[in-house]
C-alpha cells in the first residue's frame, strides 16, 4: 500500500485557517486527510470531499481512528458539483447543532489542496506517474469516460500539439505530438513508460541533454488535466463556494502549476473587486526550503488565501 501523502503546507494551513473548536471546515479534496486530521485535532468538524473512491476509504479508515476529536463528514464527488453534493439532506442533519436547512450551510473554512495525491501517483494501474509503469489512464474519477490513452489514440496532430502546448505549456508539443501519430501508427503506445520514453527522445533529439524536471512531466500534466477537466472544475468549484463561507471566514487553495494558480489569483481579484472581501495573499505563500527538502512533491506549491468579509 502507497504510504500516506504528505500534506503540502500543513503549518501554513491550520494557521490561516484559524481553526476553532466546533466550527465547520469543508476540505474540497480529502486525499489521505492529511488536512483534515489537523483540523479534527484542533476540535474543529471537517466535511471531507474527494472524488477517488479509493481516496475516501483510506481516509475513512484514518479518520476514524482519530475518536472523539471531532466530526467528519466524508462525501464522493467533483468538488464542481459542490452545492449538489452538500444539498443531500444527511448533511445538513448531520450538521446539527449548526444548521438544518441545506441552503443555509455556511462554513468558517474551505480548503482546496488541487492536483494528485501519493496514492494515485504511486499507483502503477491509475497510470499518472511517468516513473511507475502502467496503462494510460490518469483518472481521479475512475468513472468518467475518457482516460489518457485515449485522447493519445484519438487526439489529431493538431489537437495533440495544442493539448501539450495549452495545458502543459510544453516547448516541444509539435515535435512530442509528430512522434505520437507516428509511434501510434505502430501501435507503439499504451503504458506511461511508453510516453515517457517517447518524450525522453525527443528532448535528445533536440539536443537537450540535461533537465531539471523529467521532461516529460509537462505532457502527463496536460494529459491529467484534459482527462479530469481540471481547469473548468476549478473554476466552476470556486464560483460555488463564496456563498458557503461565514463572515471573516477564509477559502484557501493550494496550486501546483501556473494555470490552476492564474486562475485563483484572478478569481480572488474578481471577488475582492466585486467586495466579498479581502485577498490575504498580496503574494502566494510558498513552502520553506526545508519543507522541499523534506517533501520534494511540495515544491511547486502555491497557496492563496481569500477572507470573505462581513457582507
Ligand atoms: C493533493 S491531494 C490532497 C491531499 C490531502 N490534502 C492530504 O493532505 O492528504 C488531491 C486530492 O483531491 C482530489 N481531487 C482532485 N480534483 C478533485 C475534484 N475536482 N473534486 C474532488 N476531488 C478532487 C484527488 O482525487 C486527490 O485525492
Amino acid at each position: 500500500m502507497a504510504g500516506y501523502h504528505r500534506p503540502v503546507l500543513l503549518r501554513e494551513v491550520i494557521e490561516a485557517l484559524k481553526v476553532e473548536a466546533g466550527g465547520w471546515y469543508l476540505d474540497c479534496t480529502l486525499g489521505d486527510g492529511g488536512h483534515s486530521i489537523e483540523i479534527l485535532k484542533k476540535g474543529g468538524n471537517v466535511i471531507g470531499l474527494d472524488v477517488d473512491p479509493q481516496a475516501l476509504a483510506r481516509a475513512r479508515v484514518r479518520l476514524g481512528k482519530l475518536g472523539g476529536l471531532g466530526r467528519f463528514i466524508l462525501l464522493r464527488g467533483n468538488f464542481r458539483e459542490l452545492k449538489n453534493l452538500l444539498g443531500k439532506p444527511h448533511v445538513a442533519k448531520a450538521m446539527w447543532g449548526k444548521q438544518t436547512e441545506p441552503e443555509g450551510l455556511r462554513f468558517e473554512g474551505v480548503l482546496f489542496d488541487l492536483g494528485v495525491s501519493s496514492l494515485q501517483l504511486e499507483t502503477p494501474e491509475r497510470g499518472f506517474s511517468f516513473s511507475k509503469i502502467g496503462l494510460l489512464d490518469m483518472r481521479m474519477d475512475p468513472t468518467l469516460g475518457v482516460r489518457a490513452l485515449d485522447l493519445i489514440k484519438a487526439g489529431g496532430r493538431k489537437e495533440l500539439d495544442e493539448l501539450f502546448k495549452n495545458l502543459g505549456e510544453e516547448k516541444y508539443s509539435r515535435a512530442i505530438s509528430d512522434a505520437v501519430v507516428r509511434a501510434r501508427e505502430v501501435g507503439g503506445i499504451k503504458t506511461t513508460g511508453d510516453l515517457a520514453e517517447l518524450v525522453m527522445n525527443v528532448y535528445r533529439r533536440a539536443g537537450v541533454r540535461t533537465w531539471r524536471i523529467h521532461p516529460a512531466t509537462k505532457v502527463f500534466q496536460a494529459l491529467r488535466i484534459a482527462v479530469n477537466d481540471e481547469l473548468n472544475g476549478l473554476k466552476e468549484g470556486l464560483n460555488q463556494v463564496i456563498d458557503l463561507i461565514e463572515n471573516n471566514g477564509h477559502i484557501l487553495v493550494i496550486s501546483y502549476h501556473s494555470l490552476e494558480d492564474r486562475i485563483v489569483k484572478n478569481t480572488f481579484r474578481k471577488w475582492e473587486n466585486e467586495g466579498f472581501g479581502q485577498v490575504l495573499t498580496k503574494k502566494p505563500t510558498t513552502p520553506s526550503d526545508e519543507e522541499v527538502t523534506n517533501n520534494p512533491r511540495s515544491r511547486s506549491a502555491k497557496m492563496r488565501v481569500f477572507e470573505k468579509g462581513i457582507l
